[in-house]
């Protein structure tokens, strides 16, 4: 293996992007771009759990998305997401990989509901690898949602409104969607845009970035591995002074 098991980053999400672009380029339908997309997920996630990754983390619709994008896309969409759901079962259960997901998906189709569940419930034990899908997602709307959990807490008296000094970054973050996700150590993004797009902007305040022009359905694992070259070559400073003489010095990693 290229890559000493301590090199590898525990928590990697990824922001899929590019489907629609890659479908123009070849005059397909975005549709097919969709498709191929799902192939590229299904090719990264063995892959991560064969470099012994334990946490991945796929930006598969935002919030935003789900509103603004044409009704006929978001239908295709609920359907692939249930294709896949049942087809990757045996992927999921042969690699021992537990799918979770996060986002408002109240207003999915029932069909989708029920595959999802099912899914998740076949994999429950698996504890491999992490598999999550961000579904109708917006890091925003997580953090309101927090907040509002957090203020009922307060409310109901389960937090005490004389100790509010209390509420720290941890308590804080068990009202996040998926309190036991650690942050991503690396968000990777495709497709060549510089910005979050409303992705885990809390968890990823200290996440390594990489960004790569490939579109989404052309992202192979050599592309995952430049990634991690990179990644492997990082600082991760915290803020702190970190240099080899300083690290030698104190035998302090940069953790925080
Ligand atoms: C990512 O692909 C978003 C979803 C899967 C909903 P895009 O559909 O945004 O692809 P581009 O940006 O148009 O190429
Ligand atoms: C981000 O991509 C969302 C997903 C990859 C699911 P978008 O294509 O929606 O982001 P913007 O609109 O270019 O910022
Ligand atoms: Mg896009």
């Amino acid at each position: 293996m290229k890559f000493s098991p301590e090199q590898i980053p525990a928590h990697i999400a990824f922001i899929m992007d590019g489907n629609g672009r890659w479908a123009r380029s070849r005059s397909f339908l975005r549709q097919r771009g969709y498709e191929e997309g799902a192939v590229s997920l299904r090719r990264i996630t063995t892959h991560c759990r064969e470099l012994g990754v334990r946490e991945t983390t796929f930006f598969a619709l935002s919030t935003e998305n789900y509103l603004r994008r044409p009704r006929r896309e978001i239908s295709f969409l609920m359907k692939l997401l249930k294709t896949y759901l049942v087809k990757e079962r045996a992927m999921l259960m042969d690699n021992n990989i537990r799918l979770t997901t996060i986002g408002d998906i109240s207003s999915f189709p029932s069909d989708v509901l029920d595959a999802l569940h099912e899914t998740r419930t076949l994999s429950a034990g698996n504890d491999g690898m992490v598999m999550r899908l961000a579904l109708n997602y917006g890091s925003r709307q997580e953090i309101i949602n927090a907040v509002r959990a957090l203020c009922a807490d307060v409310r109901e008296g389960r937090l005490d409104p004389d100790r509010i000094e209390d509420i720290s970054e941890d308590v804080f973050s068990a009202y996040l969607a998926d309190p036991q996700m650690k942050d991503p150590d690396l968000v990777i993004r495709t497709a060549g845009e510089y910005r979050l797009s409303n992705f885990l902007l809390w968890q990823s305040s200290y996440s390594e970035l990489w960004i790569t022009d490939e579109l989404w359905p052309d992202f192979e694992v050599e592309h995952l591995e430049e990634a991690l070259d990179a990644y492997v070559r990082r600082d991760r400073k915290y803020g702190a002074v970190v240099d080899s003489t300083s690290r030698e010095a104190s035998g302090n990693s940069g953790g925080i």
